[in-house]
């Protein structure tokens, strides 16, 4: 299938490194005909990978947002409308960051000003991202807006620890907003929960590797990996998922809804 999205235009947050879901959202949205721009915290751009990506889709624009900042947000949706010259028809919001996680503080135990972060990056930036938006009247009608989510919003995974809480307030305001500009706009917006997915973000999980490994024997057709994300990442933006929003999507191989699958017994055997 060939330009399923070409004339979209979009931005796309969260490429930090070739790892990231984001990168290879960005290769397949280039590659079915979009163009659009790059984003990421000022902070995630030192190492200057993001260029090579910027490189490989059509020499792409990158303007630097922290997303809790209020003005380095308007900036992003002004230029990249500058930019682009109009309008967008789509955003990918794929930003997650736990100071609680990456110093080991456990659930029982949190520092309350990182929980602010987290919920501040994780989840708050996607209303200050669609209001933002909706105030500029930034996006075309029938434009689509996903952000990344993880099935720890619905179920316990004990690691994931305050990431949970603020994937459950990102599914919210996806609802809450997808409402919203449902009525105002016909924009859909929508979460997409993907499998666990060997990036810096999901690495940083502890036990991730014991868990990759079980979710993979887990799901009838295994982890679903970055680059198939991507794909389903590219068929919500098109416009032959018009009619889809305020949804939770679970793109994780079966792994939501499958209560047991005797291969989990053999997780970790051939290590022992
Ligand atoms: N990797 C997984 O197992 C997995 C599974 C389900 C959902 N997700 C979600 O996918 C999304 C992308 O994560 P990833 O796994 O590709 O990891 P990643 O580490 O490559 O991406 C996370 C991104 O968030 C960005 N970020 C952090 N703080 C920011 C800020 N203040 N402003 C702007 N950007 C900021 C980082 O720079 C990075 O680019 C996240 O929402 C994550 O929770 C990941």
């Amino acid at each position: 299938m060939n330009n399923l999205l070409k004339g979209k235009k979009g931005i796309i947050f969260g490429a930090l490194n070739d790892k990231s879901i984001a990168w290879q959202v960005a290769l397949k949205c280039h590659e079915q005909g979009a163009e659009f721009v790059l984003t990421n915290a000022p902070i995630a751009m030192r190492m200057g990978e993001i260029n090579n990506l910027a490189a490989a889709c059509g020499n792409a624009q990158i303007i630097p947002c922290d997303v809790t900042k209020n003005d380095e947000m308007e900036n992003l949706i002004d230029k990249s409308m500058e930019i682009l010259g109009g309008k967008l028809d789509f955003i990918l919001h794929s930003v997650g960051m736990s100071m609680n996680i990456r110093k080991g503080n456990v659930y029982t135990n949190l520092d309350y000003k990182f929980m602010h972060d987290t919920l501040d990056i994780s989840a708050m930036s996607f209303h200050r991202l669609l209001a933002t938006c909706y105030k500029k009247d930034a996006i075309n009608d029938w434009g689509s807006v996903v952000a990344l989510t993880y099935i720890a919003a619905q179920r316990i995974f004990p690691d994931y620890s305050e990431m949970a809480d603020a994937k459950s307030l990102l599914e919210s305001i996806s609802r809450s907003f997808g409402y919203q500009y449902g009525k105002h706009k016909k924009v859909r917006i929508n979460t997409i929960s993907q499998s666990p997915t060997k990036t810096t973000a999901g690495s940083g999980v502890k036990g991730f590797g014991d868990f990759f490994d079980y979710a993979e024997a887990l799901s009838p057709l295994g982890n679903a990996n970055a680059e198939q994300c991507a794909e389903y990442c590219v068929a919500m933006f098109s416009d032959f998922t018009r009619m889809v929003t305020m949804q939770n999507l679970f793109h994780d191989g079966g792994f939501s809804f499958t209560g047991f699958s005797p291969d989990v017994f053999n997780v970790g055997k051939d290590a022992e």
